[in-house]
């Protein structure tokens, strides 16, 4: 097939995970003989630097125009100025909103290799398989924001429609998985939360009475997250709550640099992105973790364009990178091993590809 795929490398690590992503999409293009035309365009802070916006209409006009975008980090301390009038991490909600991408697809499994590579102990971790399912359009991240001299406020609205589209996402994914649907809100004090809850509660009992679903305070997930992972399959949550859980699960593969996302509208197109940010701290060092961005990738061929063969591909073939102890410094001396670059990283991938 012929696709064509914005890439977005952003800033600090995002090109260099980037570039391992393009790597391995370029050997799924040689192996299954397909052609991806990969456009480049600015986001984020190198977008600010080139154009003083943070998302440049003709990015967002290019991704609209592609099957799929593909997306590395923004920010870092250059762009951090309290007083800036444009920060970087407003290009990526401009994307997210401007592509219509409310449903964010964050899944979290343990890899059997790294079961010791976390700061859990490996039996709470055995069997961690799940799927956050963050609302991303929504909430307090969109609504009014005002800043007086002595106060601010951050206003969170969440519509019926909001919501109903968010659960039906994952509850037709918990549908072909373990049937089994946690919701997260806060609704013993949110008022959002309390219409989330109720209208969850109706999607799920009018079209999806086959999936199980239960409630959960977003608190006592933080805490349950820790305590027994395993027992969760699919969660849905707002905004805001699935940014912060999604960093806590992250701790149950070991490191940030192993999660993926995509991130999805109503159409086929999508937004692909490690869950993890920009790292200036080792940026330009070649030392990043690429698999969160290759994994990504195998998101990307999976839901944008179908390519289901394909993506198991490289996520096995990540999996045996993995398990053959190529691992970068995020995450190599939790797992006893020495660690390797980020180009030899996407090279091993390539290579178990082959
Ligand atoms: C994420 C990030 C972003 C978010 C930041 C960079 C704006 O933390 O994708 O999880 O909060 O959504
Ligand atoms: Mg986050």
């Amino acid at each position: 097939m012929r696709a064509v795929i914005v890439v977005l490398p952003g800033d600090g690590i995002g090109p260099e995970v980037v570039a391992e992503g393009l790597k391995v999409l370029g050997a799924v293009a040689r192996k299954f003989r397909h052609e991806f035309v990969t456009r480049d365009a600015l986001i984020g802070g190198a977008a600010i630097d080139a154009t003083a916006t943070a998302l440049p209409d003709v990015t967002l006009n290019q991704c609209l125009d592609a099957d799929a975008v593909l997306l590395g980090a923004v920010g870092g301390p250059k762009w951090d100025d309290p007083k800036a009038r444009v920060r970087p991490e407003q290009g990526l909600l401009a994307i997210r909103k401007g592509l219509g991408l409310y449903a964010n697809l964050r899944p979290v499994a343990v890899n059997p290799s790294l079961l010791g590579a976390s700061t859990l102990r490996p039996e709470i971790l055995a069997g961690v398989d799940m799927i956050v399912v963050r609302e991303l359009t929504g909430g307090i991240y969109f609504g009014e924001k005002v800043r007086e001299r002595d106060r601010a406020s951050d206003l969170c609205v969440y519509t019926v429609g909001e919501v109903e589209r968010i659960v039906r996402v994952a509850a037709r994914l918990a549908r072909v998985r373990k049937k089994k649907l946690t919701s997260v809100d806060k609704a013993n004090v949110l008022e959002t939360s309390r219409l989330w809850r109720e209208v969850a509660t109706r999607v799920m009992r009018d079209e999806f009475s086959d999936v199980a679903l239960s409630h959960m305070l977003v608190d006592a997930c933080a805490m349950h997250l820790i305590r027994r992972p395993a027992d969760f399959d699919v969660i849905v949550t707002e905004n805001m709550f699935g940014d912060i859980l999604t960093d806590e699960a992250s701790m149950l593969v070991g490191s940030m640099g192993m999660l993926p996302s995509a991130s999805l509208g109503e159409g086929k197109r999508g937004l692909y992105e490690p869950i993890h940010g920009s790292a200036p701290d080792i940026a330009g060092k070649g030392v990043a973790n690429p698999y969160a961005t290759i994994l990504s990738v195998a998101m990307l061929l999976r839901h944008s364009l179908d390519l289901f063969a394909e993506a198991e591909a490289v996520e096995r073939a990540v999996a045996s990178a993995i398990a053959a102890g190529l691992l970068p410094g995020d995450i190599a001396a939790a797992a006893g091993v020495a660690p390797i670059g980020t180009s030899e990283a996407g090279d091993a991938v390539v290579r178990a590809l082959a």
